[in-house]
């Protein structure tokens, strides 16, 4: 019998990682905790993140502690900066082979009936077709290089309903077939593409939210698990996409969220009273 080579090992490989800033930066998010996961394997990062001071807190922590992290600021709504992000990568480290696209917003409030117009726009644009111009300039080195793989960042609101503001439901639900019809497309190059659909792990974003004990806890009590995820449970699925290990995976949304998205939990109250037989 004949062992493949170790397929978790990163070393030598080249990761983008949009978003990869967290704030505030005690409470991780799944960004940076991929961002972590990735330099720990032996991958070479660029951190992306519209906000200075939380890409280079990521970047001083890998740099610190043993991995190489170029910190990179811009949008990723903007074309521009988007050709720059894989130019640098490529300057930098010679190639990307692995793209994270983790940016996405909560957007707006309301249904269709009241969402505010310009927000909708604005959420489809950060949420959705920043993946796509992230993707567009990443992809031709990517091929460069041999081949490459994708992870998008979707969430448990993109697979069922029941989300209360119609924009971010409708991009994470975006996301979902995005990713499968850019591995049809890219997949005889030597693309993956796949997806990961968290639910609510408790992240920097959050916290920002200011959610009281109550809410997380009602929030873990729907789970299957019934337990409060973290960014690190989230980062090893989305890690395991990105690696060789997943090198026969590909179009597929993997949800991460206790089982929330899977069905309700078990309740003993259904438990039928008597064995039956046909
Ligand atoms: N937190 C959760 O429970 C949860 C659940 C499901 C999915 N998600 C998804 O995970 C992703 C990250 O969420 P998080 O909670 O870790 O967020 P976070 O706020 O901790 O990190 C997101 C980072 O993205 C950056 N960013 C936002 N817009 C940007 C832009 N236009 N250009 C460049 N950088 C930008 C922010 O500055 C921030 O540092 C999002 O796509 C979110 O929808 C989160």
């Amino acid at each position: 019998m004949t062992e493949p080579p170790m397929s978790t090992d990163l070393t030598g490989l080249t990761a983008t990682v949009t978003g990869a800033g967290s704030a505030p930066a005690d409470v991780v998010g799944n960004g940076r905790a991929v961002a972590t996961l990735l330099a720990r394997r032996g991958a070479n990062v660029v951190a992306v993140d519209r906000d200075a001071s939380r890409v280079e807190d990521t970047a001083s922590y890998l740099n610190e502690s043993g991995g190489s992290c170029l910190p990179l600021v811009g949008d990723v709504t903007d074309d521009a900066f988007c050709r720059e992000i894989s130019e640098r990568a490529v300057a930098e480290y010679g190639a990307v082979n692995m793209l994270f696209n983790n940016v996405g917003v909560g957007g707006p409030q309301g249904t269709v009936v009241n969402v505010d117009l310009e927000k909708w726009r604005r959420t489809l644009d950060v949420n959705v077709t920043s993946m796509l111009l992230t993707s567009r300039y990443a992809i031709p080195k990517m091929v460069a290089a041999g081949g490459g793989a994708i992870v998008n960042m979707s969430s448990a609101a993109g697979l069922v309903g029941g989300h209360a503001h119609i924009a971010y439901a409708v991009t994470k639900g975006a996301i979902v077939n995005m990713t499968r019809a850019m591995a049809a497309q890219h997949g005889a190059d030597g693309i993956r593409v796949n997806c990961v659909a968290p639910g609510m792990a408790y992240t920097a974003m959050v916290a920002s939210q200011n959610m009281t004990t109550e809410m997380r806890e009602a929030r873990r009590q729907r789970s299957m698990l019934q337990t409060e995820g973290t960014p690190w449970d989230v980062a090893e699925t989305v890690v395991f996409l990105l690696s060789p290990a997943a090198k026969w995976t590909t179009g597929v949304t993997v949800p991460v969220d206790a089982g929330r998205t899977a069905g309700e939990r078990s309740n003993p109250v259904f438990v039928f009273d008597k064995e039956i037989s046909s």
